[in-house]
């Protein structure tokens, strides 16, 4: 185990055995490993919270089918899918309730790991919370239902590993493969900020304090 040394959080989340690193994916796309692990138990606490308020759900594609991951969201604006389209809303169309606020913690980990890769100004205002059980997967797509394109997108990954596919601006372009592991944090913006991304299938695994993949992706939705 290896002192990690933020500051003064909990003995649990000061000792880990991975040390926070940045990689480049493509230009202005990076993994930013383990960056997540610092502050996890006040994370999960604090996911374990919001979503008794917002239940997560399988929101149904326009096209009628029922999503394989299962999706909350907290924040001032939430994406929601249903037969009218893809879309963000300032309620929570299942409680009729604006989503619960974004917690400090969340919003805290998001600036600070767009700041780390140069993105000094990300005001989140968009939570998407994405809970994949074993099998669970999430298609090619581009996020393009923000209005303002030049923030970046943060994405945060928590329990189960998976396989992170990251493409180009076209859905048939050649893919690159990550493996996005527990704290995990993936931030793309500026010229990489439409490219086409997904996730295989997740599949089981041990040792891990949740029994299924989260994701955390933070944007900035409206104005
Ligand atoms: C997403 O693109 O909304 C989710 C990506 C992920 O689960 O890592
Ligand atoms: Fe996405």
């Amino acid at each position: 185990m290896r002192f990690v040394g933020f500051g003064k959080e909990k003995l649990m989340d000061l000792f880990t055995d991975q040390q926070p690193t940045v990689q480049q994916i493509v230009k202005d796309a990076y993994l930013l490993k383990s960056f997540a692990l610092r502050n996890q138990t006040q994370l999960l606490a604090d996911l374990t919270q919001l979503l008794e308020a917002s239940p997560l759900r399988n929101m149904v594609t326009p096209g009628g089918f029922s999503m394989s991951v299962a999706m909350s969201n907290c924040g001032e604006l939430g994406w929601v899918s249903d037969r009218k389209g893809y879309r963000y809303a300032t309620h929570d169309p299942l409680t009729d309730k604006p989503w619960p606020a974004m917690p400090n913690s969340f919003r805290t980990l998001a600036q600070q790991s767009a700041s780390a890769v140069g993105y000094e100004n990300f005001h989140p205002d968009a939570c998407l919370i994405n809970q994949y059980k074993v099998g669970a997967r999430m298609s090619l797509h581009q996020d393009k239902n923000e209005l303002d394109f030049n923030q970046p997108i943060v994405s945060v990954s928590l329990g189960l590993p998976a396989i992170f596919q990251f493409g180009g601006f076209e859905r048939a372009d050649k893919t690159v493969s990550l493996l996005l592991e527990h704290g995990d944090v993936v931030v793309w913006g500026g010229e990489s900020r439409l490219r086409f991304h997904g996730i295989l299938p997740v599949k089981a695994g041990q040792n891990t304090a949740l029994n299924c993949r989260i994701n955390l992706t933070f944007r900035r939705a409206g104005k």
